[in-house]
């Protein structure tokens, strides 16, 4: 879910031009007890909005951590086909507000992304939202689904269906992200 940088440089931008606006990223129901200690551990992309930034990415997953400086990190990695390499990604993750994070990003350039946290029962799903009001003052959502295994069992995709439907949200709006026959990752990175 966070491959999103040339979105995420522009947000930066964006906010500051959210002013002029004519619209605005609609109202979502937030889970506003979440619990990042609860949330910690890995979750694997299982389904996303389709987005240009993550396009052809496939295996993506991010790992959750507290570091020993008392921060949450995020280790996250995705793999591209088209040249057959894992991408990966630092980030650290604040609570913004309740229902909400943003992750930081240091690489070449230093970025932050907001992510609204839908709903998750911590153990199976997570459904995730971020809006962007684009430069032209129109609207764009993205969304995951994530799940602590490579695949979603039912009875956890009954939940999500609910709260994508409390929130105005269509499974069919959700393109697959693979998760099968991923390459082994160089052992660094494990
Ligand atoms: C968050 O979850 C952890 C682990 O279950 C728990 O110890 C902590 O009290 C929870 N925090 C809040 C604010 O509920
Ligand atoms: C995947 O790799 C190809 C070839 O290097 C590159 O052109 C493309 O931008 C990469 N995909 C993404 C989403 O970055």
């Amino acid at each position: 879910m966070v491959w999103l940088s040339q979105w995420l440089v522009l947000w930066v931008a964006v906010e500051a031009a959210l002013a002029g606006s004519t619209q605005h990223c609609p109202q979502k129901i937030l889970k506003t007890d979440f619990n990042m200690t609860e949330y910690l551990g890995e979750w694997n992309e299982i389904l996303r909005v389709p987005n240009d930034y993550e396009e052809g990415y496939s295996c993506m997953s991010d790992r959750f951590r507290l570091s020993p400086d008392g921060a949450t990190k995020v280790h996250s990695h995705a793999y591209n086909a088209s040249n057959g390499a894992y991408v990966f990604l630092d980030g650290v993750v604040t609570l913004s507000q309740p229902g909400r994070f943003d992750i930081t990003y240091s690489g070449e350039t230093v970025w932050s992304s907001s992510y609204w946290v839908l709903g998750t029962n911590y153990n199976t799903y997570a459904v995730l939202w971020g809006c962007l009001v684009q430069n032209d003052g129109s609207i764009r959502h993205l969304s995951w689904v994530s799940s602590r295994q490579k695949t979603l069992d039912e009875d956890s995709m009954t939940e999500v269906n609910e709260v994508l439907g409390n929130n105005g949200l269509e499974r069919s709006q959700y393109e697959d992200v693979v998760q099968t026959n991923c390459p082994a990752m160089p052992s660094a990175e494990l």
